[in-house]
């Protein structure tokens, strides 16, 4: 079994975008991982960027996006999610990087170096957990309210930085842009 199937019907909390183009939407988690791997990406490598509408994403809630033929998470984090993210000190972090295709290579991995904002509401990461790759749970799982993945057991906290387990590095964070008040562009 792979690290995908191992959450086949553990997962509902995301809505799928069927095609990352055309916006139509389909609920149920397991379509992800068999639509991924029955996919060798001929498909979506056409999808460099898309426009993601992410006006009705509500405070606290998170939407995943399929790009690329991997799930990107977009989340608008509560002032708690912030807080708690931005309270943080570097050196308790594993991965101390921002991992952020959109700023430095070299900026820390502070929740400012993140979010996709200056005000921090709005963070987008892939959903790939950093040790094997499985997609990791999210709506406050873990031990640190952020993003938990069940397969070896990696925390991950909200600002989606590993605290816990054994993935080495954070979620990345893929080149995303608003490109008007309620449109992300990812690549
Ligand atoms: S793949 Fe996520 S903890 Fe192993």
């Amino acid at each position: 079994m792979s690290h995908a199937e191992d959450h086949e019907g553990t997962r509902r909390d995301f809505l799928y975008y069927a095609t990352a183009g055309a916006g139509a939407v389909t609920v149920g988690a397991a379509v992800w991982p068999l639509v991924n791997q029955m996919n060798p990406s001929a498909d979506v490598q056409a999808l460099a960027s898309i426009r993601v509408d992410v006006s009705a994403l509500e405070v606290g809630s998170q939407l995943t996006v399929k790009w690329r033929g991997k799930p990107v998470f977009i989340r608008r984090r509560t002032e708690d999610e912030i807080s708690a993210a931005r309270a943080v000190p570097l050196a308790d972090l594993v991965d101390q990087g921002a991992e952020n295709a959109n700023v430095a290579a070299e900026a820390t991995a502070a929740d400012k170096n993140r979010a996709l904002d200056e005000s921090g509401e709005w963070l987008v990461m892939m959903g790939v957990c950093t040790h094997l790759g499985c997609v990791p749970l999210g709506d406050g799982a873990g031990d640190f309210g952020g993003w938990f993945c069940p397969c070896h057991g990696s925390h991950y906290d909200t600002s989606g930085r590993i605290r816990k387990g054994p993935a080495p590095r954070n979620l990345p964070v893929p080149v995303a842009e608003f490109v008007d008040a309620s449109t992300i562009k990812l690549g």
